[in-house]
């Protein structure tokens, strides 16, 4: 089955190694397009979504090598610009590759990436700003093609930050012709790790980790080796799991530097978190009687991947907790799973309000998105009984070897 089933009540106690970020490494992988010969990123997360983005790269004729945890990118074969719909389909990610193959090759055909349960997620603002850069876009009922001679340097003053924009206009202007001008722009650690990426290769951009990003378009980009930064959404849904489960883990290579309103929340629910060099040392549950409030935003506010763990360990730890979602409309959907878990968490627009006193009971739960999914793990491992979470294609979508990783930090989960 595509499950896992989980006997509730360990407390997860030991180490784990952090992977490298889902969200770094897919934009880092489109961005080797840009690139004439071999590419090595190490640190490369062994997940679907990444497996997903192999194979569109290879579908448009690129060589494309894992060895562990390095994937190699020869980007000579470089032959076809129509991407296969169903990789499409799978990937929403792909309109990542939009950028880049038009500023390597000048023509693109693809479908819509679909949307999701957690939004819409529309890409009008991609397709219009890379109109800005002289891009000709024909749309057609079901998808569309995109042409351009040589991209042209822009000014953007865009209406809101978003990270697939921020990173689509990276792509297409690191080779265009002239300056361009991103603001604002997102300024999550995943888009600093592609600004480092590019520039490693020879591209010019200015402001990483700042809301202005200047580019200034160069000739031609060299193959570089790099390392992807670990994942920062994966780290905090450790330890989510270490606060539901009332454990001591030490989270080893976790990105702390990019975690600070993730660790104030967690320490505000009364958490012990330690920090070091390598890695951060997560002990305990939360206390009963906080309140915890949190408000997704934009880097560096707290992070919306993370709404729905921080939700679960709200609900587990005797805090009465709000939280308001500000990124995406619909990212709710685990809040009638945790109900039949008995969890006490209403509703009204976009905030919830968790009543946390309520000890969680297992049940048969189904995932329905990537970070919804990994969240009811993380109550499956604290509730009295046994739980299966269905659907675990979701979680894997994200999260390398999740259930190994768990049984080897005390958890009682299977496949189930
Ligand atoms: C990236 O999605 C991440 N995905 C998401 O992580 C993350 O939640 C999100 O950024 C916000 O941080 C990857 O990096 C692969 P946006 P993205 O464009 O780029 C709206 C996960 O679980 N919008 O910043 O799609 C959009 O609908 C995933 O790893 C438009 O309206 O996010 C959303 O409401 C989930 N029109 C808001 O902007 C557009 O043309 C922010 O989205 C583009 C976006």
């Amino acid at each position: 089955m595509d499950a896992v089933r989980i006997y509730g009540g360990n407390r997860l106690c030991g180490q784990t190694t952090i992977q490298g970020s889902k969200n770094a490494s897919l934009p880092i992988l489109a961005a080797t397009l840009l690139i004439e010969g071999t590419c090595e990123i190490e640190n490369c997360p062994d997940i679907s979504d990444v497996y997903h983005m192999q194979r569109l790269l290879t579908s448009l004729g690129c060589s494309v090598e894992r060895e562990g945890m390095l994937v190699r990118v020869n980007t000579e074969g470089l032959s076809e610009c129509d991407m296969p719909s169903d990789s499409v389909g799978v990937m929403r990610s792909s309109i990542m590759l939009l950028g880049a193959l038009l500023a390597r090759a000048g023509s693109v055909c693809m479908e819509y990436p679909g949307g999701c349960v957690i939004g819409a997620r529309p890409i009008g603002l991609h397709l219009q700003s890379l109109r800005r850069m002289g891009v000709v876009i024909e749309e057609q009922p079901q998808g569309f093609c995109a042409e351009v001679t040589r991209l042209k340097g822009a000014v953007f003053r865009l209406p809101f930050v978003s990270v697939g924009v921020t990173e689509n206009l990276l792509l297409a202007a690191v080779l265009a012709e002239g300056v361009t001008v991103i603001e604002p722009a997102a300024r999550e650690p995943e888009i600093q790790a592609l600004c480092d990426f590019l520039n490693l290769a020879g591209a010019r951009i200015e402001g990483r980790g700042s809301d202005r990003l200047v580019i200034h378009g160069v000739e031609k980009l060299r193959p570089v080796r790099f390392r992807v930064p670990a994942d920062r959404i994966v780290a905090g849904t450790y330890l989510c799991a270490c606060m539901c489960t009332g454990g001591s883990v030490f989270l080893q290579d976790a990105p702390v530097q990019d975690m600070e309103s993730v660790l104030e929340h967690a320490r505000r629910m009364g958490a012990s978190i330690d920090c070091a060099e390598d890695g951060i040392l997560v002990n305990g549950r939360a206390h009963a009687g906080r309140i915890c409030v949190l408000r997704t935003g934009c880097y560096p506010e707290f992070p919306t991947d993370l709404q729905s763990p921080f939700m679960v360990a709200m609900a587990l730890s005797g805090c009465r907790g709000q939280i308001e979602e500000t990124v995406f409309e619909n990212r709710f959907r685990i809040v009638p799973e945790l109900a039949k878990m008995g969890a006490d968490i209403c509703i009204q627009g976009n905030t919830a309000y968790i009543d946390g006193c309520r000890r969680l009971r297992g049940a048969i739960v189904h995932a329905q998105e990537l970070r919804g999914g990994a969240a009811l793990v993380t109550a499956a491992l604290a509730a009295e009984g046994t739980s299966i979470v269905t659907n675990r294609h979701y979680i894997d979508r994200g999260y390398e070897d999740l259930v190994l990783r768990l049984r080897e930090l005390g958890a009682a989960i299977e496949l189930a």
